[in-house]
């Protein structure tokens, strides 16, 4: 008897893990713990109004970065283009800056300027932003 109680409960119990796991929960004693976005993490650390402004454009750079990372690495890690991880958001946005306005940074700028170009002001402070938060 005690036995199957321990199984009934062992089972319920990782019945009840799936599911919240699965739905973006951790499964915890006390109950349901919300387990918080890149974002939402963002948000808390950085609590300055202009923090913030970062964070609602994280979204927006997450999204861009897809097209910089075929060249500079999923985790920005550096490939055909150089490393962008560890730079600091002013370094990325003033080197955005300048093949956005198509002048010469290094020897290949000519294979940032077609990328650059198309980038807005926006998109530029977002890219900053995502890349010098999210990969250290
Ligand atoms: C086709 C490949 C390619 C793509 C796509 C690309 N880059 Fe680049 N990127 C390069 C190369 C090559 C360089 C070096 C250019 C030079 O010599 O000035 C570079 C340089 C840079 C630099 C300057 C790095 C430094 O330390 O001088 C930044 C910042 C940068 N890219 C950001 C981005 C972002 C953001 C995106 C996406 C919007 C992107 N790149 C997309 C190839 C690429």
């Amino acid at each position: 008897m005690k036995l199957l109680m321990a199984a009934t409960l062992i089972s319920a119990s990782l019945a009840a893990s799936a599911y919240y796991s699965k739905n973006d929960y951790d499964f915890s004693p006390v109950g349901r713990v919300h387990i918080e976005t890149e974002a939402e993490e963002q948000a808390r650390l950085n609590p300055t109004k202009e923090e913030n402004t970062l964070v609602a454009g994280n979204e927006l750079g997450k999204d861009k970065f897809g097209v910089c990372a075929g060249c500079h690495g999923a985790t920005a890690q550096g490939g055909i283009g150089p490393k962008l991880a560890g730079n600091d958001e002013e370094y990325i946005k003033e080197k955005l800056s300048k093949y956005k306005a198509g002048e010469t940074v290094g020897a290949q700028s000519s294979m940032m300027w077609g990328v650059a170009s198309s980038l807005s002001d926006d998109d530029i402070q977002a890219l900053a932003g995502y890349i010098s938060k999210t990969f250290k």
